[in-house]
C-alpha cells in the first residue's frame, strides 16, 4: 500500500538517523535535535551544530520502557517512576547497562545515562521506525531559548539539518524533568515539563543535587545563564520601561504586547513561554519585561527558566 504523505516523513527521519545524518523532531516537551545515539561520528555533529560543550550529556530516547531498560539500570523506584510518567516528560538519570549501545560521546564519558520515553505520537513512530536509541538535546545554539515549533528549529539551524519533522506546537513548551534515580534515592537534577508535586506523590521527597552530590553529580548542563534571548530580560515586571516589550500573566495585563495566559493558567504559561520569548525578542526591544508568575506546580519550572534567561552573561 502507499505511504501518506506523513509516514513517507517518518520513513524520510528513520533514513536520515540511519545514515548519520541530524533531523530536528517534534516531542511533546520542546523540539529536539536527533541522531543515531549508537553513531559516535552523528552525535558529533550535534554537539558541532548547537555549539554545545562535550562534557554536557544527551538525552538518549527510546519507544518503550523495555527498550530504555537495555540502556539504563532500573532500580524499582525507577520503574514506579516510568510506568507513572511514560511516556512523558519524565527523564531518568540511570547507572548504564554494561552493554548499553549509547556512544560514550553522547553521555560524555559518565557512567550514568539519561533516558525518556517521549509522548508525542510522531516521536513514537520515528523512533519505532528507526529502531534504536536518539541522542537528542533541544534543538536550539547552546543558551538560547527552547524550540517549540517546526519554525523555531529551522531558524537556528536552516539547511544544517537533513529534515525538520513538524509536528505542531510543542504541547508541554518546558523540556523534561531530569531525575537521577540511584537505589531508592531520587534526585530533582532539572526542573521541567513535570511538577514537582507530581513527582513527589510518587516518589516520595525528591533530593536536591546539593544533597546528594557525591553519590549523584548535578546536570552538567544546569549552568546559570540558559534559555536566553538576545535582548536582557527583567524579572517581575508589572508595567513596560520605555523601549520594552510586556509579557505579562494572567488578567490585567491588556496594554502588554504578549501574555502567557490571560487566564492564569500555568501549563497554558509554560506552553506559550519560549515561543513568547523568541516573540519578543524579534520586536529588537531594549529589554523583555515579564510579570511575576506564581511559583507553585508548573511555575517553579517556569521561574527557574525565566531566572536562567534573565542571567546576564559574564
Ligand atoms: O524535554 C527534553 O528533555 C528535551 C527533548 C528533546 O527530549 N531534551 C533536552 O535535552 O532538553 P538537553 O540536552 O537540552 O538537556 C538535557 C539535560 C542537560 O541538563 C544534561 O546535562 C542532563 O539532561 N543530562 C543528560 N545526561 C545526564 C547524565 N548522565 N547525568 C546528569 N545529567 C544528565
Ligand atoms: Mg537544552
Amino acid at each position: 500500500m502507499d505511504q501518506t504523505p506523513l509516514e513517507l516523513e517518518i520513513s524520510k527521519a528513520a533514513r536520515a538517523l540511519a545514515g548519520g545524518d541530524l533531523v530536528g523532531l517534534p516531542t511533546e516537551t520542546v523540539y529536539g535535535l536527533g541522531a543515531d545515539a549508537t553513531n559516535a561520528g552523528a552525535v558529533a555533529k550535534i554537539f558541532a551544530a548547537k555549539g554545545r560543550p562535550h562534557f554536557n550529556p544527551l538525552i538518549s530516547h527510546v519507544a518503550t520502557l523495555e527498550a530504555a531498560e537495555s540502556l539504563g539500570v532500573f532500580s524499582p523506584l525507577a520503574r514506579k517512576l516510568a510506568e507513572a510518567f511514560w511516556p512523558g516528560p519524565l527523564s531518568l538519570v540511570l547507572p548504564r547497562q554494561p552493554d548499553c549501545v549509547v556512544c560514550d560521546l553522547a553521555g560524555a564519558g559518565l557512567d550514568t545515562i539519561a533516558v525518556r520515553v517521549p509522548a508525542h505520537p510522531l516521536m513514537q513512530q520515528v523512533l519505532l521506525a528507526f529502531g534504536k536509541p536518539v541522542a537528542a538535546p533541544s534543538a536550539n545554539m547552546s543558551g538560547r531559548p527552547s524550540p517549540t515549533t517546526a519554525a523555531h528549529v529551522r531558524e537556528e539551524f536552516g539547511d544544517r539539518l537533513a529534515l525538520v519533522l513538524d509536528g505542531g506546537p510543542s504541547r508541554v513548551g518546558l523540556e523534561s524533568a531530569v531525575v537521577a534515580v540511584s537505589g531508592n534515592q531520587a534526585t530533582l537534577l532539572r526542573l521541567g515539563g513535570l511538577s514537582r508535586q507530581a513527582l513527589e506523590a510518587v516518589a516520595g521527597p525528591l533530593l536536591s543535587p546539593d544533597a546528594h552530590a557525591k553519590a549523584a553529580p548535578a546536570s552538567p548542563g544546569m549552568v546559570l545563564r540558559h534559555y536566553a534571548p538576545r535582548a536582557p530580560v527583567r524579572l517581575n515586571a508589572v508595567s513596560a520601561n520605555p523601549g520594552e516589550v510586556l509579557i505579562g500573566f494572567g488578567p490585567g495585563y491588556d496594554a502588554a504586547d504578549f501574555n502567557l495566559s490571560p487566564a492564569g493558567n500555568l501549563a497554558e504559561a509554560a506552553a506559550q513561554l519560549f515561543a513568547m520569548l523568541r516573540a519578543a525578542d524579534a520586536l529588537n526591544p531594549k529589554a523583555i519585561g515579564v510579570a511575576p508568575v506564581p511559583v507553585t506546580g508548573l511555575g517553579e519550572a517556569i521561574a527557574d527558566r525565566l531566572a536562567r534567561a534573565a542571567e546576564r552573561s559574564c
